[in-house]
């Protein structure tokens, strides 16, 4: 019996490894519970369905809750996005409101209101309390939002946190009255639970949508806070109006500084470069052309009948072959070609960048610099989605010497505060070589010196590394095309720094000049016998001071409109001067 008891005891232990030794006890002598080896069907009992909402009630550090001041950021980070996109979508010029209430220690209320189409009561329940339900998912078109799971998330936590439910007004219409709604997540089923469900007047609005929740939560000021995350929002869009109140109830007003909305980016079908077997499998299953031929041309962006034709050829396919024919082969075939063929890159309408102009407008607005510039790379593809880059710098000023540079990350206009060190913009950026634009840098590290580096990249489909949407993946063309942009405004930045340093010398060698002049002339006149008064004046002629100060001049003009209030100044550095800073580039240079 012992024995027994040793070889089950064994058999046991080594269930979850192997099943060769199954058979040993499965002949099941021994039935008690204790004992007997559970079998598939025992495991079946186990096995069920699991709610999204159940699993990102455990993960929710996935979404950006893991801690109460990142949680407190997500929430508003959520709301605003939805906002800005919805007014967007809409052709309306945004103007968003954002107050914070402590209610009680770690308790805050977040009410976020805005000036958007609003939404239909049909809608209200799902798109706040059910997670994975949205209207951006589907579709490749650049937005803030994608995944359809943001504002339902805050939706969870905050009922997680404090049991409340959160509280939603929107009126679609001016002649209508509004639709006020409180809503629960049943997290077991991810469907939500209407609390209260009313009409109610909402006078003073013409059409919008207002939330209010109760969270816990940490208000922090400093890099991560909801401070900078709205102030880098209106950096990248000048066309809002965000008026908010924090919890020591001081009031920041982003007025716009335009009055034309971003182009609109239009929705597009995927490009055929980087298309992945499987999407194009599901494409084939799913499109509703009759032929392989009308596919590419109608599901397929950039394929027009001549690289149609092309393609097909290459492939060795029928061109009237059904799609719900095309086989496994077929496809492999079909992917092969488009690779090969010559395919237009997209159209630039699909895509809605800041622009050159615009991004040097908007830091010369926020960052207190002397140098501004910006680069707008042309579209790329990765995957078969466009996307495009942009790099913004601003140099000197009130920026601290001795520290890391300031690096501002957004993807879609949305900045990026969390996960820096995972970014595929940070990889950029400590890949390229800084001392070559007369900055310090250690070896693969971050830049040190002056500078703020501002990183956008925008794509119908942006590539995170996590539901939380806090880092860009690396993706090697998304990377490539990041240190190209870097790269060409570093060479611009380094024109200005060189320029500098020259103008810096040539006022030294003049100011030197100046200080013997009257020696000089005094000799002279003794030497040839000239009036004195005559060579010091042709002297001074050739020093073209007043030249060089006007070329300091025009460099200086260059400055921003920020003001000197160390606005941007990170580390509570009082210095000014240029000069020290321009001879500390010239040593690296040199
Ligand atoms: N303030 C708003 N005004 C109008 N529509 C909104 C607003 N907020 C959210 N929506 C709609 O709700 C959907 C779900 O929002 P969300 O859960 O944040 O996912 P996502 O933004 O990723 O699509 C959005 O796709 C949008 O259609
Ligand atoms: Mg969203």
């Amino acid at each position: 019996m012992a024995e027994k008891a040793k070889v089950e005891d064994k058999a046991v232990k080594v269930d979850k490894k192997s099943d060769k030794d199954n058979n040993s006890s499965s002949k099941g002598e021994d039935k008690s519970n204790k004992s007997r080896k559970p079998t598939a069907e025992d495991l079946a009992k186990g096995q069920r369905d699991i709610s999204v909402a159940e699993f990102f009630e455990k993960n929710r550090h996935l979404l950006g809750f893991d801690n109460p001041r990142k949680s407190l950021l997500t929430t508003i980070k959520e709301a605003v996005d939805n906002a800005l996109d919805a007014c967007e979508e809409a052709k309306i010029l945004p103007e968003i409101s954002v107050e914070i209430i402590e209610m009680a220690e770690n308790r805050y209320r977040i009410i976020v209101e805005d000036n958007g189409p609003g939404i239909v009561k049909e809608q209200i329940p799902k798109i706040f309390a059910k997670l994975l339900y949205g209207s951006k998912f589907h579709r490749l078109r650049q937005s803030r939002g994608q995944q359809g799971i943001g504002i339902s998330a805050a939706v969870m936590f905050a009922q997680l946190t404090t049991g409340r439910p959160t509280k939603i007004t929107s009126k679609t219409d001016p002649n209508k009255s509004a639709h006020y709604m409180e809503l629960h997540l049943n997290t077991q089923n991810n469907s939500p639970e209407i609390m209260v469900d009313e009409v109610k007047p909402w006078d003073n609005k013409e059409h919008g949508t207002r939330i209010e929740m109760d969270l816990e939560a940490a208000y922090i000021k400093g890099d991560q806070s909801v401070d900078q995350y709205l102030k880098e929002t209106a950096i990248v869009n000048p066309h809002t109006t965000i008026i908010y109140t924090n919890p020591k109830a001081e009031q920041f007003i982003y007025a716009r500084a335009t009055d034309n909305l971003p182009k609109e980016p239009l929705e597009i079908k995927p490009h055929p470069y980087g298309l992945e077997l499987g999407i194009l499998m599901k494409m084939l299953k799913n499109t509703e052309a009759r032929t392989v031929n009308s596919f590419l041309l109608n599901d397929l962006s950039r394929i027009g009948p001549g690289t149609a034709k092309e393609i097909l050829e290459m492939a060795l396919i029928d061109p009237k072959k059904k799609p719900e024919e095309m086989g496994m082969q077929d496809a492999e075939k079909l992917i092969k070609a488009m690779k090969e063929a010559k395919i237009m890159a997209p159209t630039t309408d699909c895509l809605s960048p800041i622009g050159e102009e615009l991004l040097e407008k908007s830091l010369k607005k926020e960052i207190n610099a002397e140098f501004y510039v910006a680069v707008t790379r042309p579209i790329f593809v990765y995957r078969g989605n466009p996307f495009q880059v942009e790099v913004g710098l601003a140099y000197g000023g009130n920026q601290s010497k001795e520290d890391q540079v300031q690096i501002l990350r957004f993807a879609n206009r949305v900045p990026l505060l969390y996960q820096q060190g995972a970014c595929a913009t940070t990889k950029a950026i400590t890949s390229t070589n800084w001392k070559a634009y007369g900055l310090q840098q250690s070896n693969g590290g971050i830049p040190t010196g002056p500078l703020t580096i501002l990183v956008h990249m925008c794509s119908v489909w942006v590539p995170f590394t996590s539901e939380s949407k806090e880092a860009l993946a690396h993706y090697p063309d998304i990377i490539k095309e990041l240190k190209l942009a870097v790269q060409e405004a570093g060479r611009k930045l380094q024109l200005y720094v060189a320029k500098k340093h020259r103008v810096q010398n040539q006022l030294e060698r003049a100011n030197l000049f100046e200080r013997y002049m009257p020696e000089v002339a005094d000799a002279l006149s003794r030497l040839t016998g000239e009036n004195k008064q005559l060579l010091l004046d042709q002297l001074k002629a050739m020093t073209n001071k007043d030249e060089i100060r006007q070329q300091i001049f025009e460099m200086e003009a260059l400055k921003g409109e920020a003001d000197a209030e160390g606005k941007t100044d990170r580390n509570g550095s009082e210095s000014d001067d240029v000069e020290d800073s321009e001879e500390k580039h010239q040593e690296d240079d040199e």
